[in-house]
């Protein structure tokens, strides 16, 4: 391989203008001996001395996430962290399983550099408390959990150690959003930063009411009705629905019920906010659709209305043998 030698104290200099004149040859590496340096270079470039080294070529940059951590992990513990991805924005949340706790930096660099997003997180415990936040723990990128997600043409700002949010429900909000008629006054009980009201929104003209309990939800679902072009209003309240619905003097013809582990809870509320053959989207955690349609069928039959069971889907798995069910229920 042709390279220019230098002194090892000229090296680097003279590394910078060969390399800024386009001569050296980038497809090696440079190589140091006690007293000089070889740059491998392309042409004879004037005023350098030119010998002829062995030098080793330069790594290829790795493509995809397995050829990064090819040697540290197997081939299956790479594909396990592969679904696990979530990618939130410019932001990436990992689960990384605890016998691999001592490779989570190497975990985290491989996943900046095979995603080019702008930071890696990992998951440090389940989603919990009133809020539905997790914790998480920066791994690589830079430390900023602030990002702006797309989804069906909405832009959703938020940020992710403060509220909750799951890209993974983004074909269920499609679905819900494609069954809205324009014209409808909408409550979601439980809207976060504001995925389904945003969603429905820019798509429909109706009149959503979104309460959450959290006030950073309700500050970043402000924000995102300002960063979205919608055909719908929006209007917002911060606090616990129970006590937020007490001052409602409307009914809805469609209530959105998007807390599973606990929707249950509210549904005396629904029942009684619900418009005459209005909707109720209700979510829960279960292994079947039976419990969750026993319980609309339980707070109706308390305030002497029926259930008619429109839908019912799996929306994702949450544990083995576990589901976010949703179910479409019409209130007569
Ligand atoms: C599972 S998250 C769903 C958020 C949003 N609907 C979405 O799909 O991204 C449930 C939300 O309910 C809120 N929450 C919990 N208890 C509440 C309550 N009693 N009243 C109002 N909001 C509540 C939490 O702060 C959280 O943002």
């Amino acid at each position: 391989m042709k390279c220019v030698k230098v002194p090892l104290k000229q090296l680097n200099d003279t590394r910078i203008k060969l390399m800024e004149s386009g001569q050296m040859n980038m497809e090696y590496r440079i190589k140091a001996s006690s007293e000089y340096g070889y740059i491998p270079v392309d042409e004879n470039p004037d005023g350098y001395e030119i010998v002829d080294m062995d030098l080793e070529p330069m790594k290829k940059v790795p493509h995809n996430f397995s050829e990064l951590l090819e040697g540290e992990l197997s081939s299956e513990e790479i594909e396990n962290l592969r679904t696990s991805f979530d990618t939130i924005g410019d932001i990436v949340i990992l689960e990384i399983p605890d016998d691999l706790e001592d490779k989570k930096q190497i975990i985290g660099d491989a996943a900046l550099k095979f995603t080019k997003r702008k930071a890696i997180y990992m998951k440090r415990s389940a989603i919990k408390g009133t809020t539905r936040v997790r914790d998480l723990e920066f791994l690589s990128g830079v430390d900023d959990s602030v990002t702006i997600h797309r989804e069906h043409g909405a832009r959703l700002k938020l940020d992710v150690r403060e509220v909750y949010f799951s890209p993974r429900l983004a074909t269920e909000r499609k679905r819900v959003m494609q069954s809205v008629e324009d014209g409808e006054k909408i409550l979601d009980m439980f809207c976060g930063i504001g995925p389904f009201p945003i969603v429905i929104a820019k798509n429909k003209d109706v009149e959503i009411t979104a309460v959450d309990i959290n006030k950073e939800a309700i500050k970043y679902l402000n924000e995102n009705i300002k960063l979205n072009k919608l055909k719908g209003s929006i209007e917002t309240y911060c606090g616990d629905i129970r006590e937020v619905s007490e001052s409602f003097k409307l009914k809805f013809d469609r209530i959105i019920m998007n807390l599973p582990g606990l929707a249950y809870t509210f549904l005396d509320i629904a029942v009684n906010l619900i418009e005459e053959n209005g909707i109720i989207n209700y979510y829960e955690f279960s292994d079947s659709y039976e419990q969750g349609i026993k319980r609309l069928q339980d707070a109706c039959s308390e305030v002497g209305k029926e259930v008619e069971i429109l839908n019912t889907r799996k929306v994702k798995s949450t544990s083995p043998g576990e589901w976010h069910v949703a179910i479409d229920a019409k209130i007569k």
